[in-house]
C-alpha cells in the first residue's frame, strides 16, 4: 500500500511551498514573541553602541587632542572603553536569550513532531525507512535552529546597522559616501549568483548526507546478516561510494562558498582604498578632518559586515524554508486510519468477533489477499487459523487490530464494525504476541508492564504464576537488562517474554501470530500449559503451523491462497480428509 507519501527525494528543482513553510515557522515563532523581542532589544542596544564608537574616535581626533585638553581625551577613552564592555554585555545577553529561545522551540517542534509521527499509519514506516526519518528529523530541525538563533533576529538588526551606518556617514560627508555607492549593487549580483549556483548543491549535499547516516543506521542494524554472509568489506566499498559522491558534492560546494567569499573579503580593502584616496584627497585641500577620515574607516568596518552575512543569512532561510517544507510535509499527513468522527467505545468485549465475507488487498491495483473470509469467534471461545506461509493469516488478525482497513464486508465487535469503534479503546481490549518481537531497553519487568509504571508489581508476579512461567523467570530473572531490540535474549525467550506481557496487560481478546514457533519442545511445553491457562479464560485466536499447538481450540480455520478452505474441530477436521488432514499427516505421519 504505497501512498507515494516517500518524501525522502526532495529532488532540487521541487516546489517549495512557501506560504504553509512560513505558516509552520510562524506558528514557532508565535508563542514566543516576547522572547523575541526582547532578543531584538539587546541586539538592537549593541548595535547603538557598536555604532557610537567611531563617533567617539573622531572626537578625539578633531577635538580633545587638538585642544591638548587630557581630560576631555582621557574621558573620551574612558567612554570608548565604556561602550565596549557594554557592547559585550549585551551580546552575552544576546546569545543567551537567542539559545534559549531555540532551544525552547526545537524541543516543542520535536516534541509535535514525534507525537504526530507516532499516531501515522505503519504503512508510511514501510515506505520511509525508520534510519532516513531519524537522520532528516535531526537535520531539519537543526537547520531550523539554526534560523531562529542567527537569521530571524539578526537580519533586521544587519538592515538596520547598514541604514544606520549609512545615514551617519551621508550625514558627515555625502561625497565620500556616495563613492562607496557602486559597492552595493555589485555586491547584490555577486550574491545573487552565489546563491543560484550553489543551492542546489547544497540541497545534494543535505541530501548526501541524510542518506550516509541513513547507510549506516540500516546497515549497523543488520549487522549480524552481514557478518554472518561477511559482506563486511562489501558493505564498506558501497560506504566509500556514498562517501565519495558527498566528497566530490562538498568540494565543489566549498569551492564556490571561498571563491565568493573571497571576492566579497577583496570589496572591503577596495572601498577602503577609495575612501582614502578620496578623503585623503579632500583632506590635503582642507574640506575633511583627519577624525571624519577615521570615523569612514572604522565604519566602513561596520558596513561591511552585514554584508558578509547577508549570504549566509540568504542561505540559511532558503535551507529553512525547505527543511521546514519538509517537516511541515511531515505534519500534514494525516493517516488513513483515524478515530471515527462518533466513535464507539468498547469496554469489553460481550458476544463476539465477526467476520462476514471480508475481502482485502494492500492497494488499489494488487491482488487480493483475504477473499470473502467469513468466520465468528464467541467471546471467551478459542480459534485457530492455519496454512501455508502467505496465505493471509496475519492479514486476517490485521483486520482486527484496524492496522488496515478491509475494502468489502463486515468485521465486527459484538455487532459494531470496528471503522465505528474507537481505536484506542480497541486497541486496548486487543493483544497481540507476535512472531517479531520488539523488546525495549529496559528491565523484563519494565517489558513486561509494557514500560507503563502504573503497573503493580503484583500484576506481574500474579500473570506469572497464572501461567507456571516461575521457573522460566527464575532463569530469566525480572531485574534482569534487556538490551536494545531484546538483542541479549532468544527468539523463543523474547516469545515466552512477550507472551507473559500479554498475560499482564490483560486484554480480553489475544491475538497469537506464530508466537511459539521458535521455542524448543521444553519450553514449548511450557507454553502449552500457560496457554491451556489463556484458552479457559480468555476469547483467543492462535496462528500455528505445529499443528499439535491448535488441537484443543474450539475451532480451526484452514485459509489458503487467501480463502477459508475448510473450518471446524480438529476431529471434524481430520475425519473430513482435505486439506487439514494433509497437513496433519505431513507433520505427524499416517498414523
Ligand atoms: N504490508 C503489506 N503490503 C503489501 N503486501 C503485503 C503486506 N503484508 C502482507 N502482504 C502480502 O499479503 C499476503 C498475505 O500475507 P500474510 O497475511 O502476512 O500471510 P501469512 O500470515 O499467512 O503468512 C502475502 O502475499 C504478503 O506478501
Ligand atoms: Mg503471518
Amino acid at each position: 500500500m504505497h501512498h507515494g507519501h516517500g518524501d525522502d527525494e526532495q529532488d532540487p528543482k521541487e516546489k517549495i511551498d512557501y506560504r504553509a513553510t512560513f505558516r509552520l515557522i510562524l506558528s514557532l515563532m508565535k508563542p514566543r514573541k516576547a522572547a523575541f523581542a526582547l532578543a531584538f532589544a539587546y541586539m538592537a542596544a549593541s548595535t547603538l553602541i557598536s555604532l557610537a564608537n567611531p563617533i567617539v574616535a573622531k572626537y578625539i581626533i578633531d577635538t580633545a587632542i587638538p585642544a591638548k585638553d587630557s581630560r576631555m581625551l582621557l574621558l573620551a577613552t574612558a567612554v570608548f572603553f565604556g561602550n565596549t564592555v557594554l557592547f559585550l554585555i549585551f551580546n552575552y545577553l544576546l546569545v543567551l536569550q537567542l539559545v534559549r529561545t531555540g532551544q525552547d522551540i526545537m524541543v516543542s517542534l520535536k516534541e509535535r513532531m514525534l507525537s504526530h509521527m507516532l499516531g501515522l499509519d505503519l504503512d508510511y514506516y514501510s515506505a520511509n525507512p525508520v534510519g532516513r526519518l531519524t537522520a532528516r528529523v535531526q537535520s531539519d530541525t537543526s537547520t531550523l535552529y539554526a534560523l531562529f538563533t542567527n537569521t530571524a533576529v539578526t537580519i533586521f538588526n544587519d538592515a538596520l546597522m547598514f541604514l544606520a551606518v549609512f545615514g551617519i556617514m551621508a550625514f558627515y560627508n555625502l561625497k565620500l559616501t556616495l563613492v562607496l555607492l557602486p559597492v552595493f549593487p555589485a555586491i547584490l549580483a555577486l550574491t545573487w549568483v552565489y546563491v543560484r549556483v550553489t543551492s542546489p548543491l547544497s540541497i545534494t549535499v543535505r541530501k548526501l548526507t541524510a542518506e550516509v547516516s541513513a547507510f549506516l543506521t540500516e546497515q549497523l542494524n543488520g549487522i549480524g546478516v552481514i557478518q554472518a554472509f561477511s559482506r563486511e568489506a562489501n558493505t564498506s566499498a558501497r560506504m566509500e561510494t556514498l562517501n565519495e559522491r558527498k566528497f566530490s558534492a562538498e568540494m565543489r560546494n566549498e569551492i564556490y562558498v571561498v571563491v565568493f567569499f573571497l571576492t566579497v573579503l577583496f570589496l572591503h580593502p577596495a572601498a577602503t582604498a577609495a575612501v582614502f584616496g578620496l578623503g585623503g584627497t579632500m583632506v590635503i585641500k582642507g574640506t575633511l578632518t583627519v577624525g571624519v577620515l577615521v570615523m569612514f574607516i572604522l565604519y566602513l568596518g561596520q558596513l561591511f559586515e552585514p554584508i558578509f552575512r547577508f549570504s549566509e543569512h540568504i542561505s540559511i532561510i532558503q535551507r529553512s524554508f525547505s527543511a521546514g517544507h519538509r517537516i511541515s510535509r511531515i505534519l500534514a499527513l494525516r493517516p488513513a486510519l483515524v478515530e471515527p468522527k462518533k466513535p464507539h467505545f468498547l469496554t469489553s468485549v460481550k458476544d463476539g468477533i465477526e467476520f462476514r465475507n471480508v475481502w482485502m488487498r494492500y492497494g488499489k491495483e494488487s491482488e487480493w489477499v483475504l477473499k470473502d473470509v467469513s468466520f465468528s469467534l464467541p467471546r471467551g471461545r478459542s480459534m485457530a487459523i492455519v496454512g501455508e506461509t502467505g496465505g493471509g493469516k496475519t492479514t486476517v488478525t490485521s483486520l482486527l487490530f484496524r492496522f488496515y482497513d478491509f475494502e468489502k464486508g463486515h468485521v465486527e465487535i459484538d455487532g459494531t464494525d470496528v471503522r465505528r469503534l474507537s481505536l484506542k479503546s480497541l486497541r486496548s481490549a486487543i493483544g497481540l504476541v507476535q512472531q517479531d518481537i520488539y523488546l525495549f531497553p529496559g528491565t523484563v519487568m519494565d517489558n513486561l508492564k509494557m514500560m507503563d509504571s502504573s503497573i503493580p508489581d503484583a500484576r506481574v508476579h500474579e500473570a506469572i504464576r497464572l501461567m507456571g512461567l516461575e521457573a522460566f523467570f527464575k532463569k530469566h530473572p525480572l531485574t534482569k537488562k534487556v538490551v536494545e531490540k531484546g538483542a541479549n535474549l532468544s527468539i523463543g525467550e523474547k516469545q515466552v517474554v512477550s507472551l507473559a506481557r500479554a498475560m499482564v496487560l490483560d486484554q480480553e481478546v489475544l491475538v497469537l501470530d506464530e508466537a511459539t514457533s521458535h521455542m524448543d519442545p521444553y519450553t514449548e511445553r511450557l507454553i502449552t500449559g500457560a496457554i491451556k491457562h489463556l484458552l479457559k479464560h480468555k476469547t483467543l485466536i492462535i496462528i500455528a503451523h505445529r499443528l499439535s499447538t491448535v488441537r484443543n481450540v474450539d475451532r480451526i480455520l484452514m485459509v489458503s491462497g487467501g480463502e477459508v478452505k475448510e473450518s471446524g474441530t480438529h476431529g471434524e477436521l481430520l475425519a473430513a480428509g482435505g486439506l487439514y488432514s494433509k497437513y496433519y499427516k505431513l507433520q505427524f505421519g499416517d498414523t
